[in-house]
């Protein structure tokens, strides 16, 4: 794996070029990201490119053998460009054009803005297209769905529910248009989601948008992909990629890419209490799930973030390497910190880098050094990956329907999602974060929060999975929605209630309110997996309180167990969590949001009954990974707090327990063992 920086050429003198780029030689920088806002120096007059200067900074690179990643850069266009075609701006709910002066506000569906683009990347890429130094191309920077009302997406929706439906009756029935006089009598009445009350939309029609909008980014990254590739067919293409509001379909953004890449800037803030959900693991997971790859790491933090936000607390000794290797251990393949310098000036310049303003190397950088000190000792080959044997699934558009009508204060799609990568992680179990829509058979646990959204061709995967023996979760809020995002009319979990050998007969959203739950004697044993240390002792977690918030639904039983009761309410003693024997597995259903220590235990539980391979006795807080190889198997063991921590360890697989093992980390430290096959 590489490890590198963001690097702003155009934000600094040349005289900074040279020193710069000896610095980063010194500090073991193998790999630079640049250019990806840098249209304005690129093409300063319309027609006039000028790539002399990116020339000069590219060879420096180029003759200190650091490679360099190259951007498109197209999330920014220049000045000149939004005074001259207004009409490549994006167009908001208001009908209005977005203010200009931020970035990513072009429209992506724009002919003319495409137009721009095209001549653009010819230019750029044919210039660089003989240099061997550059290792990959990023397009464009951090995607959104092209959320976008303006008069060419709305003829381009149009267009598209015209293809999908063929004719308005089929849009109306799909849609449920008899509601509010919402009928449609002719195409031309569809718009693009205009108006302040946005929830009062239809929700069928708004997943339709969504997945127009998601469907336009994956059109437009392919497009630049398409002229890339027409210069420089092998060369490896990605984008980098976040959760931002209006998320693409990854799987469908990424399908046509070589990699993934993912800019990472976990919490600085470790939370006091325990019981907090903290797991940013998950979008590293996330990430590698999309390809079920090694991924990158395109942007990496540095320092303190502010700039959009009032400034966060700068992290703490150990976090800036700790969290690169984290990423190592989820399959990163290399690692780019931005970035190189903070920023003199601009919008960005209280979001840190590894170097302040001063340019007087600190604790940061001298951190950052150590980092790839350690990987040169260590190196971690991009031929090692990971295997897992669970999985949690992810589904774009139950996010989508999620965020569309949002169920009760507090409950994200994220959240729940997070909430069980934990809860493996804590058990010491690598868990594969994967698409819904993809074949899950090969795992034994398959944990799938929320499937709002479903099918019936996924409803048979899962009956499919758990007939051969699989181990398989449901919760609450799933198979509530039909494709076209209306309800269903049965008991819910609708499609899947046969599998889960239970049904709703009403739910409670409680929202933030906790309420008491009863394991049922012998069902489950709490935490018996999780090992509580000193530290861990003098907190709620160690109370051994079990209770559930957000959801509640009150469940009638058909075939199942009852593993857990509701502890209150007008619903005392009655079902909260279920497991139900089906063919040769287990379904279990999840009817309420568990605290912490109740999702930790029982996925504790269903580890120890499908007899997954996990590691015993990791305290609160430590993680535990696996990449491996033909030739070998590198164990990490991260100390993700912010405490020193001892623990003994055993191995449990099919062999049984092995023999304990003691450890000892400091804070954020990561231990790398090799073991050779
Ligand atoms: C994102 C962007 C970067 C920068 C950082 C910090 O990750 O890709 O360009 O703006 O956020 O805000
Ligand atoms: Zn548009």
């Amino acid at each position: 794996m590489k490890i590198g920086v963001d690097y702003y050429p155009e934000h600094w003198g040349e005289d900074y070029w040279k020193e710069d780029v000896a610095a980063m030689s010194r500090a073991g920088v193998q790999i630079v990201r640049i250019g990806e806002f840098a249209w304005g120096m690129m093409e300063p007059e319309e027609g006039k490119f000028d790539f002399q200067w990116l020339d000069k900074i590219v060879s420096m690179f180029t003759e200190a053998g650091i490679e360099i990643v190259l951007c498109t850069p197209t999330c920014t266009p220049p000045q000149w460009m939004f005074e001259k075609y207004p009409e490549i701006i994006q167009v908001g709910t208001d009908g209005k054009r977005v203010p200009i002066g931020i970035r990513g506000h072009r429209c992506m569906n724009s002919p003319l803005f495409r137009d721009k683009v095209k001549t653009m990347i010819q230019k750029l890429v044919h210039h660089f297209k003989d240099n061997e130094n550059i290792a990959a191309w990023q397009i464009d920077n951090e995607l959104e769905a092209n959320f976008c009302c303006c008069p060419v997406c709305a003829e381009k929706f149009r267009e598209y529910v015209k293809k999908k439906y063929k004719t308005i009756e089929k849009v109306n029935e799909a849609y449920g248009n008899d509601v509010w006089s919402g009928r449609y009598t002719s195409f031309s009445q569809i718009n693009p989601p205009f108006g302040t009350h946005q929830t009062w939309l239809n929700p069928s029609y708004m997943l339709d948008f969504n997945r127009f909008a998601s469907e336009s980014t994956v059109e437009y990254l392919n497009f630049q992909a398409g002229l890339i590739r027409e210069i420089v067919p092998q060369m490896k293409l990605t984008t980098n990629n976040w959760l931002p509001e209006n998320i693409p379909d990854f799987y469908k953004l990424f399908e046509n890419m070589d990699f993934v890449s993912y800019d990472n800037y976990p919490t600085t803030v470790i939370p006091e209490d325990p019981e907090e959900l903290y797991s940013h693991a998950f979008h590293l997971d996330l990430m590698r799930g999309i390809k079920r790859k090694n991924f990158w790491i395109m942007e990496e933090l540095s320092g303190s973030l502010g700039s959009w936000m009032p400034m966060t607390a700068t992290p703490e000794p150990g976090m800036i390497k700790g969290y690169a290797l984290q990423a190592a251990a989820h399959g990163a393949d290399a690692v780019l910190h931005f970035r190189w310098r903070t920023a003199k000036s601009g919008a960005e310049m209280f979001w840190h880098g590894l170097i302040d303003q001063s340019n007087i190397p600190g604790r940061r950088f001298e951190e950052f050094c150590s980092l790839t000190g350690t990987l040169k000792e260590n190196p971690v080959p991009e031929e090692t990956e990971i295997h897992n044997q669970a999985a949690i699934l992810y589904s774009t558009e139950s996010e989508y329907a999620f965020k569309i009508q949002p169920q009760v204060e507090g409950m994200h799609y994220f959240t729940q999602l997070k909430a069980y990568h934990d809860a493996f992680t804590a058990n010491g179990v690598g868990v594969d974060m994967i698409d819904a829509n993809s074949d899950f058979s090969g795992y034994r646990i398959v944990v799938a929060p929320a499937l709002f959204l479903a099918d019936e061709e996924l409803a048979g995967r899962a009956e499919e999975f758990v007939r051969k023996g699989g181990h398989f979760v449901l919760t609450n809020r799933s198979g509530v929605k039909d494709e076209n995002n209306q309800c269903v009319c049965r008991a819910l979990p609708g499609i899947f209630a046969d599998l889960a050998g239970v049904y709703v007969t009403e739910y409670d959203p409680v929202g933030l309110k906790k309420q008491r739950i009863r394991i049922q004697k012998d069902s489950w044993k709490q935490g018996s997996i999780l090992c509580v240390s000193a530290e861990d002792k003098d907190t709620a977690f160690a109370r051994d309180e079990l209770c559930c918030s957000l959801w509640c639904d009150i469940l009638g039983i058909e075939t199942a167990d009852v593993l857990a009761v509701y502890g209150e309410n007008f619903y005392e003693n009655a079902p909260a969590v279920t497991r139900n024997h089906f063919g040769q597995g287990e379904c279990y259903y999840v009817g309420t949001v568990l605290n912490r220590r109740g999702m930790i235990s029982l996925i504790g539980e269903i580890v120890r009954v499908a007899g997954a391979e996990h590691i015993m006795g990791l305290p609160l807080g430590v993680e535990y990974t696996v990449r491996e190889s033909e030739k070998e198997r590198i164990h990490f063991l991260f100390n993700n707090t912010n405490r020193k921590k001892k623990m003994e360890l055993r191995r449990v697989n099919a062999y049984g327990m092995g023999e304990p093992v003691k450890y000892e980390l400091e804070p954020f430290e990561m231990q790398i063992e090799r073991q050779m096959l």
